[in-house]
């Protein structure tokens, strides 16, 4: 088999750059190790900026966002008892997010593939890049028992932080940097109306919480765990005690509460390679880097890799240019860094730390104080959190 290029991991990002490539006429195959099934069912992100919202129209892929998606004009923060609003729109001079589940975001890009007839190879065993600093890339899998070798120009490793494309540069050429936070989220979803139109980020003694949503009848709500924490040791009625506790007491008495339907426990990490370009291959969105999901940055930044990564792609193909492709590490680094930091922030400012220093617990409750009074540091928290430009 042969293709102009060959993704790998049917994503968010995959299935995107896939998208944007095939309606420019440039051929793509992705390779996916798991089944549809499975990627539909994984519940990740919520929230998008503006770019991405842009980026998932110009793929054909943004109907029924803008018709069932929730777009959000500001959230609030909690801390203790007191609540306090940040008005995004009117801090950014008009900029919104829209709440629309990353679930539903890949299942729009997969009735888009399948629509304008991409190919996409779901259970694509022992998926793994080659030559790619020569002439020949190529990309080697199983695909139903078969051995299957797909020539192609150029190689975009879309397959998340456990993925095949990292892990196949050779360990002198990739510099990584990593911080892990010591507590994860448990986050369930419950088919319950949301407890406030807009998202609450909580900061509170016991520990951080976030009350979102899917839509007007669904909930999603996470609470600060312990890095160890088993999801089998946290009952449901557990969680909505321990949501409540961290939640200022008006907030806390007019929740509706219900079984959940969904549960699960996600790490924090910050993580980033550099350079996201060896040759031909690619790397881009998780396979490059990961950011504690407060802020909800993740999926952005991987939208916003494919959308430097489209630009390069469609300049080689279309106009000979290749000077966006060279440009496509660099562009991409700056603006994952500023997310790393703007995650980082969030994360260490309405989280409680195990073992913290007085001194330290003085700094950042200073730092949430000086971020909730001041109109600077307001305009600041929003204009990254709606997204910083491409
Ligand atoms: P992924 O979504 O990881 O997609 C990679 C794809 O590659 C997968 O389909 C995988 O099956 C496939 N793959 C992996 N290895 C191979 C291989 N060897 N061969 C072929 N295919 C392969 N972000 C937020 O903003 N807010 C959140 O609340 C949030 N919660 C998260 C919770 C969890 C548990 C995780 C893991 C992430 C969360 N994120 C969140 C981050 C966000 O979901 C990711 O940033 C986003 O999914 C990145 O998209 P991606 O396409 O780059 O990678
Ligand atoms: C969601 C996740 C986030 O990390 C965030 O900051 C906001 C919303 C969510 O899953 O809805």
């Amino acid at each position: 088999m042969s293709t102009q290029v060959c993704i790998i991991g049917a994503g968010p990002s995959g299935l995107l750059l896939g998208q944007l490539l095939n309606d420019a006429g440039i051929d793509t195959i992705i390779l996916e190790r798991s089944s549809l099934d499975h990627v539909l069912a994984r519940v990740r992100a919520g929230v998008l900026e503006q770019g991405t919202v842009q980026l998932l129209e110009q793929a054909g892929a943004g109907a029924r966002m803008r018709a069932e998606g929730l777009p959000h004009d500001g959230f609030a923060i909690t801390r203790e008892n007191d609540t306090h609003r940040i008005d995004l729109a009117r801090l950014t001079g008009g900029k919104n997010v829209m709440v629309y589940g990353q679930t539903e975001v890949t299942r729009d890009l997969v009735d888009r593939r399948a629509e304008t007839g991409g190919i996409t190879y779901y259970q694509a065993d022992s998926v793994q890049p080659h030559e790619f600093d020569s002439a020949t890339p190529h990309v080697t899998c199983r695909i139903g028992g078969e051995e299957v070798r797909i020539n192609c120009s150029f190689i975009a490793g879309c397959d998340g932080f456990h993925g095949a494309s990292r892990r196949a540069v050779p360990e002198g050429a990739i510099q990584s940097f990593e911080k892990v936070y010591p507590f994860g989220w448990l986050g369930i979803l419950s088919e319950v109306p949301p407890v406030s139109h807009e998202l609450i980020y909580a900061s509170h003694s016991r520990g951080f919480a976030l009350c979102s949503m899917r839509s007007m009848t669904r909930s999603r709500y996470y609470i600060q765990c312990n890095a160890g924490d088993s999801v089998d040791a946290w009952s449901d009625a557990q969680f909505w005690t321990e949501l409540r506790r961290r939640l200022p007491p008006e907030i806390a008495e007019s929740m509706v509460t219900g079984p959940s339907f969904e549960k699960s426990i996600a790490p924090l990490r910050s993580f980033v390679a550099e350079p996201m370009r060896f040759g031909s291959l690619f790397l881009v969105g998780d396979a490059a880097h990961i950011v504690p999901p407060t802020g909800a940055k993740g999926l952005n930044l991987a939208a916003s890799d494919v959308h430097y990564l489209f630009e390069g792609l469609r300049s080689h193909f279309l106009e000979r240019d290749d000077s966006a492709l060279d440009a496509y590490s660099q562009r991409a680094l700056t603006r994952v860094w500023r997310a790393v930091r703007f995650s980082w922030w969030m994360t260490t400012m309405l989280h409680r730390f195990p073992e913290q220093a007085p001194f330290e617990t003085r700094i950042l409750e200073t730092e949430l104080g000086y971020t909730l009074d001041s109109e600077a540091a307001r305009a600041a928290l929003a204009e990254n959190y709606v997204g910083l430009p491409y």
